[in-house]
């Protein structure tokens, strides 16, 4: 198998068939620090927290992991505590950074000695639609050139595996909005054990952490705003204005040790497959970070593929390689209506009419009041059901 990416879905998916005796040569174009500094979201769903605890990749996780059995929204200045476990018999959500679950992924591959190439070059596939798709790449200076039985683009938005997908077969949905955030990891006790999503008229704000001493905090600004626009203290004025609630809760304002601007995007580019070449991930689907269901899609889509490949290795079943695009994207169009959502109910749209901002406000109240709306939002929020279980898969975990 040749995967390329080592983000969660090329790394998670390496491990998920090292554990099944399927052999996988890992490609990725950054270096090893590049690919576990880089700061991303951080929240996994109870599934993907279950899903590594019993691949053995689980230790971090449950050393240094945060475990949240509920969540905030705030809006007019007050907030509402949403239950989470007691809406969702008992599940919860869990702050761990993704780049501390890929560092923890790099170090299960690097203990098993298959291959994991960083700072490849010219990294590239062919022959897909054969029975041995290639991939081929240069790595300190010498040319490399995989026969593989499939290819996993795990390449990420910005990868070769999608492009690589001749004209046409592929049908894009896409969606971007009329705003970005900026996002700061702040050296500050985080004010509140759990997130805080908070819709006020200057934008959205959310309140969220990485440790007990570390807070992480996004702003809705204008789209492809230069992070240069934003001093330090122009963006803890920012969060302050829209976080500080009637009753006085604020966020701790400390020395911003990471800043930068997330976009916001919904795409999705079906199939996910195309011959021998499977899209996991981002580079096949993109949401905006709102619901945090980012790096959960890349997981349950590997789940589905690695237990597609077993049944193939093991018993020669094609039906569920067929199958693997319909029923990963079944998942990945719950999560991106659930992220849109929440994206809308939480923004200030530019073009939006008093009409719509009341609306807005009336969604937010129902959101807090009414057990039913909780229950829907939780349920999401902790993740829906994986499309397959690993115990039902035979597979290994
Ligand atoms: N060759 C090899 N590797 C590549 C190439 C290439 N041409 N292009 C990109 N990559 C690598 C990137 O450097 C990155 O490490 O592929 C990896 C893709 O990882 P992610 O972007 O993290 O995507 P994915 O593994 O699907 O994880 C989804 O990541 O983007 C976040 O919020 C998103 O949480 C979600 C998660
Ligand atoms: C984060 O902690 O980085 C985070 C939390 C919740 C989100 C997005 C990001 O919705």
């Amino acid at each position: 198998m040749g995967i390329v990416g080592a983000g969660p879905a090329g790394l998670l998916l390496g491990h998920l068939l090292h554990l099944n005796g399927i052999d996988s040569v890992v490609v990725e174009n950054h270096s090893r620090e590049h690919v576990i500094d880089r700061v991303r979201a951080g929240v996994l769903e109870q599934g993907t927290v279950d899903l590594l605890r019993a691949m053995g990749v689980g230790a971090g996780l449950q050393r240094t992991g945060l475990r949240h059995e509920g969540l905030y929204v705030s809006f007019q200045g007050l907030r509402h505590r949403i239950d989470l476990a007691d809406l969702t018999a008992g599940k919860a959500i869990t702050v761990y950074g993704q780049n501390e679950v890929v560092r923890d992924l790099i170090e299960s591959r690097t203990a098993t000695a298959r291959p994991l190439y960083f700072e490849a070059d010219h990294v590239a596939v062919s022959a897909l639609d054969s029975s041995t798709p290639v991939l081929r790449f240069q790595h300190s200076g010498t040319d490399h050139e995989v026969h593989c039985d499939f290819v996993a683009g795990c390449d990420g938005f910005r990868g070769i595996c999608r492009p690589s997908i001749p004209d046409g077969v592929l049908t894009v949905y896409e969606r971007v909005y009329p705003f970005g955030w900026i996002g700061i990891l702040a050296d500050a006790a985080p004010t509140s054990d759990e997130l805080i999503y908070t819709y006020h008229d200057r934008g959205f704000a959310l309140f969220s952490m990485r440790s007990p001493k570390v807070t992480r905090l996004y702003v809705q600004v204008p789209p492809e705003e230069p992070i240069e626009n934003w001093s330090d203290e122009g963006i803890w004025n920012e969060i302050l204005a829209r976080m500080t609630t009637r009753d006085g809760w604020q966020p701790n304002v400390g020395h911003i040790i990471q800043k930068a601007v997330v976009p916001l995007r919904s795409f999705v580019a079906a199939p996910m497959r195309y011959g021998r070449l499977f899209l996991a991930g981002d580079a096949a689907h993109i949401v905006p970070p709102t619901g945090a269901k980012g790096l959960n899609l890349a997981a349950s889509d590997v789940l589905v593929l690695a237990r597609a490949l077993k049944a193939f290795y093991e018993r020669g079943r094609t039906e569920w390689l067929a199958e693997y695009s319909d029923v990963c994207l079944r998942r990945v169009w719950k999560a991106q209506r659930f992220s849109w959502w929440m994206t809308s109910t939480l923004h200030r749209f530019p073009d939006a009419t008093p009409f719509d901002y009341q609306r807005q406000i009336a969604d937010l109240d129902y959101l807090t009041s009414s057990r039913a709306a909780m229950t829907s939002l939780a349920e999401q929020y902790v993740g829906l059901p994986m499309e397959v279980s690993y115990e039902s898969a035979g597979l290994h975990v």
